[in-house]
């Protein structure tokens, strides 16, 4: 009885871990203007050295943005760009670019 409650609980906080990432899209809309001079107002980039953000997955951008911050991805030009983002930063930035089109 004890093993299946603690079994739900697991499974209750794996659920938890993965929506965890589910940010406000809108909000990361108006926290994007700094992120526009090069990835575009949509994440669509035109510079061929910057990449589209436009239509990645959600989880993806946030893994990354994080790798950035933690100094695990290292980018002169990324590192400052995500210095001061707070972890609700990032997840309502990786929702707006996720829900954005690639075109
Ligand atoms: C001055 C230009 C510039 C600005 C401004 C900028 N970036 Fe970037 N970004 C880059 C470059 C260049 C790369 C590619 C880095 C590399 O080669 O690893 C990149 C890569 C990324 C990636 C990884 C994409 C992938 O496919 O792995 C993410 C996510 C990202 N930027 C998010 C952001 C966010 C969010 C902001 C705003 C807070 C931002 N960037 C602002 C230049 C910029």
């Amino acid at each position: 009885m004890q093993k299946q409650i603690l079994v739900g609980v697991a499974a209750l906080a794996a659920l938890f871990a993965v929506s965890a990432h589910a940010g406000d899209a809108a909000a990361g809309k108006a926290k994007a203007a700094t992120c526009a001079a090069c990835h575009g107002p949509t994440g669509v980039s035109g510079n061929p050295l910057w990449p589209n953000l436009a239509g990645q997955k959600e989880a993806y951008l946030v893994k990354q943005i994080k790798a950035f911050k933690d100094g695990v991805r290292t980018d002169p030009t990324m590192a400052p760009m995500v210095a001061a983002l707070s972890d609700k930063d990032i997840d309502d930035l990786a929702a707006f670019f996720a829900s954005q089109d690639c075109k």
